[in-house]
């Protein structure tokens, strides 16, 4: 079987986090932080040099500044309902996933908020100037997604976080593609808020993810509950990111996640340019034989999205499956508008993603395969 779908989910991981999460169960498998008891305090210990092994992978102040999450979508919604204001306007963009699209929608039905969405007005990204045309008086947020999930666009973060700053937004990055994929510093992008996913770039497991919080600014609680911390009380505490993690947090997928970390900067050069070669690779191949990529040269972050003359992504995606054994994914990739900007409303996209662990001769396979069904798909066509 050939794996193509690691922007679903990695399906290899690293050996390092493999031993990181059975580590965990075998000895980290107190409950952090609700007793002062040794087993207890030596698991809240390794969670907090996980903290900070992510504060200073996302460069922030402190390792109190790093939530918990149970997955990107949570981290967003946490940002995006606990900093919601009434009467208030977001920007976000054509790239965005539902995880961010549904709570603004969610807000604004409730007649909270109102929201604008950005197009793109070049190939490659989001620009700066495509989110100061949405702007109005009442916009406090712009949110913005990184890297597409679905065709690897990539927003120009460094000015699109200078002109918040500059304006006094508040800027959330969606970055459930890019992390593990580019070098984010929060502090000299601008980012008020980051949220990851574990198990893509960072080949953690799934079910674990993070908001990362610059200095500025902290979102109110969506979830309430224990903490371990001012029992007697019965509100949330003030502290974060305690005020943020209420429940048991999830020690084996926290260390996986760090050893997930330290992996992707021990090797972070060796990552992305065998990507970039292989996205490089297969999106030229794929413009050469005809077929319809929707990924843009430049963009060669692990994602190519296409498709094959008028055939249904799912249909190809299907043959891919059964035929060739190969995985990937069809259909919309939970980001609707994005398929209404690059006009696949009706046939969605076949979408490959790579990860550190597939090789070329697995991308020739593919280019085989794909080469085979356009011609199969060619001959009948000719025949009807
Ligand atoms: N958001 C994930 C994807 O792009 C699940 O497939």
């Amino acid at each position: 079987m050939i794996y193509l779908d690691n922007s679903a989910t990695t399906l290899i991981k690293p050996k390092e986090i493999i031993k990181a999460v059975n580590d965990s169960l075998l000895y980290y498998s107190a409950n952090p932080g609700r007793s002062g008891h040794k087993a207890s305090v030596k698991t809240a210990l390794k969670i907090e040099e996980v903290r900070e092994v992510i504060a200073r992978h996302f460069n922030v102040s402190s390792a109190q500044n790093i939530v918990f999450t149970t997955n990107c979508t949570h981290a967003l919604n946490i940002a995006i309902l606990g900093s919601a204001k009434q009467g208030g306007h977001i920007v976000c963009t054509e790239n965005e996933h539902n995880s961010v699209l549904r709570p603004l929608e969610h807000l604004k039905n409730l007649g909270i908020i109102d929201y604008t969405i950005a197009y793109q007005s070049t190939p490659t990204g989001i620009t700066v100037e495509d989110i100061k045309k949405c702007i109005n008086e009442n916009t406090y947020m712009i949110i913005c997604n990184h890297i597409s999930n679905v065709n690897g666009s990539r927003a120009n973060i460094k000015n699109i976080g200078k002109f918040c700053q500059e304006n006094g937004y508040i800027f959330l990055v969606d970055g459930a593609q890019s992390c593990g994929h580019e070098k984010i510093d929060m502090q000299e992008l601008g980012i008020d808020y980051l949220a990851v996913a574990g198990h893509k770039g960072f080949y953690a497991p799934q079910s674990i993810g993070v908001l990362v919080m610059n200095d500025k600014y902290r979102p109110e609680p969506i979830l309430f509950g224990g903490t371990g911390t001012n029992s007697l009380e019965l509100v949330q505490p003030k502290t974060y990111p305690e005020r943020l993690e209420s429940g048991t947090i999830s020690t084996p997928l926290i260390l996986g996640l760090g050893a997930g970390v330290k992996f992707v900067e021990e090797n972070f050069n060796d990552i992305n340019n065998k990507l970039d070669d292989l996205t490089t690779y297969l999106n030229y191949e794929l413009t050469k034989m005809g077929v319809t990529s929707y990924t843009h040269p430049e963009n060669s972050y692990g994602v190519v999205s296409f498709n094959i003359d008028d055939m249904h992504s799912n249909e190809v995606a299907d043959i891919l499956n059964e035929k060739y054994d190969i995985c990937v994914r069809s259909g919309y990739h939970c980001a609707p508008i994005k398929h209404k900007a690059l006009g696949t409303l009706e046939q969605g996209t076949v979408r490959v993603s790579i990860s550190y662990f597939n090789n070329f001769s697995e991308i020739q396979r593919l280019i085989y395969a794909i080469r085979h069904i356009k011609k199969e798909h060619e001959k009948d066509f000719s025949r009807k």
